[in-house]
């Protein structure tokens, strides 16, 4: 999950109309300016739906901070899959990802979890 923002102001109808989209379709892009809000919007949805339970095996927040070609992005995921799983309850989950190396393993190993995963660049 990413942190909370301290403050949050207004964008209660961007933040409805998201939820809104999460709930019908597999895939939501947000897109806008610079600076406009998006992250912070996508945060507070992200902890809106946490609290409520939106995806039965959580939520996945995947920074595109510094993944400047498909190959970092690719590297940076299987990490972040890796460190965020290997610590799982579920065993079998968490010694796959143990040995997690591939972008294909990390979908093999999320491909039948319910779980929101977010991008955000
Ligand atoms: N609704 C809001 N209430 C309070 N602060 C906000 C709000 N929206 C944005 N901010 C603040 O404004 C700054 C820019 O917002 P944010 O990072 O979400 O923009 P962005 O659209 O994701 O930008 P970028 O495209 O560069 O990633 C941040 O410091 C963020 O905390
Ligand atoms: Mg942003």
């Amino acid at each position: 999950m990413p942190s909370k923002l301290e403050i949050f102001i207004g964008r209660s109808s961007e933040c409805q109309k998201l939820v809104e989209a999460l709930n019908d379709s597999r895939v939501v892009t947000l897109s806008g300016i610079s600076g406009i809000g998006k992250s912070a919007v996508i945060k507070e949805v992200s902890h809106y739906l946490y609290a409520r339970n939106f995806m039965k095996d959580g939520i996945l927040y995947f920074s595109l901070v510094d993944c400047h070609s498909v190959e970092s992005l690719f590297n940076k995921f299987v990490l972040f899959i890796k460190n965020t799983l290997k610590d799982s309850e579920d065993e079998e989950i968490a010694n796959k990802a143990e040995i997690l190396n591939s972008f294909e393993g990390c979908l093999r190993l999320v491909k039948d979890k319910e779980i929101l995963l977010i991008f955000d660049n």
